[in-house]
């Protein structure tokens, strides 16, 4: 039940020479992550998070996420970026595709709704008819405390729980993931008395999932989270003790390299699950915000398949040459439909009589891998057992892993961000914030 990586398919891209040359940078790199020799290395406490883990505190996850199942009818996530894509990925991996919609019955568990990762105001007001009158609790999750996305909807549904339960209920129902001691929510839940999860300093945002900013909603929407740790555990001892030939996710790091260097600037993640399509966005962030920097990088774009085959596989097969593809294949699908033989053959469709649709899925996964490669777009393959909590832990740390790896490989610093700021400070200053007086004077000309 590995997950695991596959690169056969680049044979006529990838020579076992510039295998051999990676080979030594990549491990080179990987000891840089591992003696914490390297750029950003005091943000590696997600290297050995999935075997040291605040056990008080994941019991304390445990037991909130119970009061949330048993008081509200909908949990309000609030949080962007790494604050945010995790708890999603693994709930929509992990549950029902229809979430939300399907009944009570089904679903056992609280709607959960994700807010705070963007300034729409209509999403905002619609979600606020969404939630009308029902019993709710709100997650507000935000490491440094201060985005002003996540803030702004916590204004409005902390108004909300309040107007709806009084100060002192309400405070019993929002739940601040956050930095253990400094920043604007530390300081709200200390002074409002809200419990308090905690995001270890050494852990990143976009590597924060299986801390309780991951954790909570995950454990809320009823997925097991101890099994996900033990996928990561299970992961991080391959990662670290593998040499390199059975180190998946470090020849993972290096493949796209190698292909990088090529002139593939362009990664392209593709799945043929919807249920993946949020490991896709936790993904592009994690190697965008950890690669796109000093003017490097491989742009991560991503596709969901069979979906974009009808919109993107045009380009993809036949477009500029920029790009390779990582196909994400998860090898056992939960649920099985087999196609009836139609007494008058109308659609043409008795040729699959008998067969799964799972079945055609992988046919058409199959027949893209040849057609795009033989359109010389190298493909990858990582290959998903089941659609789980360990497989879906394993893969996390694969990519994380595998990240901080390449990262090294290009001679980035992984774990910073600094480009996001320049968006913050132009909108502090158009919105008038104090101290950002000059550089509005600045802008404004411009605009
Ligand atoms: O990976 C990152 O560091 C970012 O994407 C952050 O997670 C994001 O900007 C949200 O930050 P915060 O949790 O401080 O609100």
């Amino acid at each position: 039940n590995q997950v695991s990586f596959d690169y056969s398919l680049t044979n006529g891209f990838i020579s076992a020479e510039e295998i051999k040359m990676m080979e030594s940078v990549a491990e080179n790199a990987k000891s840089q992550l591992l003696n914490k020799t390297g750029a950003g290395n005091d943000f590696l406490g997600w290297i050995d998070l999935p075997v040291n883990y605040d056990k008080e505190e994941f019991e304390a996850i445990k037991k909130a996420a119970a009061k949330i199942q048993n008081d509200s009818e909908v949990l309000v996530v609030i949080g962007i970026g790494g604050s945010y894509l995790g708890a999603r990925a693994a709930i929509e991996f992990l549950r029902h595709s229809f979430y939300n919609s399907v009944s009570k019955e089904i679903r056992k568990t609280p709607e959960i709704y994700y807010v705070g990762n963007n300034i729409s105001s209509t999403y905002i007001s619609h979600l606020l008819e969404v939630i009308g009158d029902r019993d709710f609790s709100i997650n507000m999750i935000s490491k440094s405390g201060t985005t002003t996305e996540p803030a702004i909807a916590f204004r409005v549904f902390k108004k909300l729980l309040i107007e709806k339960y009084g100060k002192e209920e309400a405070a019993k129902r929002i739940y601040a993931t956050t930095d253990k001691a400094k920043g604007a929510l530390k300081n709200l839940a200390t002074e409002e008395g809200y419990e308090s999860f905690v995001v270890p300093d050494d852990v990143g945002g976009r590597f924060s999932v299986l801390t309780a900013v991951g954790l909570l909603p995950i454990a809320v929407s009823g997925a097991d989270i101890d099994k996900l740790m033990k996928g990561a555990a299970a992961m991080r001892e391959r990662c670290i003790n593998n040499s390199f030939a059975e180190n998946d996710s470090v020849k993972y790091a290096a493949v796209r390299n190698i292909l990088l260097r090529k002139g593939k600037s362009i990664e392209v993640l593709a799945n043929y699950e919807p249920a993946l399509h949020f490991v896709n966005e936790w993904w592009k962030q994690l190697f965008g915000e950890s690669e796109g920097k000093d003017q490097k990088g491989i742009f991560p774009a991503a596709v969901d398949l069979t979906t974009d085959l009808h919109s993107m596989g045009q380009f993809i097969q036949d477009g500029q040459r920029t790009m390779f593809e990582t196909v994400m294949s998860l090898e056992k699908s939960v649920c099985e439909i087999i196609l009836e033989e139609e007494e008058v053959d109308l659609d043409g469709l008795n040729y699959l009589a008998g067969k799964s649709v799972d079945f055609i899925n992988k046919s058409a996964m199959k027949g893209t891998l040849l057609a795009h490669t033989d359109g010389h777009v190298p493909n990858l393959l990582v290959n998903v057992p089941t659609q789980d909590e360990f497989s879906l832990g394993q893969l996390f740390y694969f990519f994380e892993f595998a990240c901080g790896v390449s990262g090294y490989i290009l001679g980035v610093n992984p774990f910073d961000q600094p480009g996001v700021e320049s968006y913050k400070k132009n909108m502090f200053a158009l919105l008038g914030k104090p101290g950002f007086e000059a550089q509005r004077e600045e802008l404004l000309k411009r605009l």
